[in-house]
């Protein structure tokens, strides 16, 4: 689909066999969320600017690079379980959260808790959710976080529906995403089919 790029790699492969899995405990649903949102930060950053530094080897000096900061932003709570794989690979990112819960009789995004860092509107912006189901709390949160300054987002998810692509897409049509898989679609509760079932409520034990 325009404007997704699904990174196909075997290990992220086997980190997301783990993740859909029912027979995943929840510490290996953790480790597996870390290691598939390391792999996935690692190909979000590919393209982040870099300046030219000045380095002295042990035999010369050459010219180095170091990546522009970032802005990481998790969309609360299953978010957060992305956010430590951008900070292994960029230690010094901020950090912001946007607290959003799916109304699961209407489908839409509540939002609830608000923090946002400055370097919005000065780096580029990494906005975490696992899931990309309706595109609801995806395009809630990239408005947002257009209203308060953020000019380069990009959204990083691990599951993706065609649904939510096109509606994060309409609403926001230069946004890229990168994810780890497109599904087949959403079921009549607006859940991602085949899916890896409620990511946050796996993360955070509340199923
Ligand atoms: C889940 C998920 C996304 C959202 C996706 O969060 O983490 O934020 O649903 O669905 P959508 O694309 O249809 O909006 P949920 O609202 O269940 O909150 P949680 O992370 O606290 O579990
Ligand atoms: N939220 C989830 O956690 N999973 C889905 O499949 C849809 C929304």
């Amino acid at each position: 689909m325009e404007g997704l790029r699904v990174i196909e790699h075997p290990v992220l492969a086997r980190a997301l066999t783990e993740l859909r899995s029912t027979d995943t405990s929840r510490a290996a649903f953790r480790a597996a969320m870390a290691e598939a949102s390391e792999m996935l930060a690692y190909e979000a950053l590919r393209d982040l600017p870099v300046h030219e530094v000045e380095v002295q080897t042990p035999l010369e000096a050459t010219t180095g690079a170091r990546p522009e900061r970032i802005t990481v932003i998790a969309v609360l709570r299953a978010g957060l379980g992305m956010v430590d794989a951008f900070l292994r690979l960029m230690p010094d990112a901020a950090v912001g959260h946007l607290g959003m819960r799916r109304n699961e009789e209407t489908l839409q995004p509540e939002d609830y808790y608000e923090s946002l860092p400055e370097s919005l509107a000065s780096t580029t912006v990494f906005v975490v959710d696992p899931m990309l189901a309706t595109g609801g709390s995806s395009s809630a949160a990239l408005r947002r976080l257009r209203a308060a300054g953020a000019r380069d987002l990009r959204l990083v998810c691990l599951v993706a529906a065609p649904e939510g692509v096109a509606a994060v897409r309409e609403q926001d049509p230069h946004v890229p995403i990168i994810a780890a898989a497109l599904d087949r679609g959403l079921d009549e509760r607006g859940y991602i089919r085949p899916g890896l079932g409620d990511a946050g409520d796996r993360l955070f034990g509340t199923e």
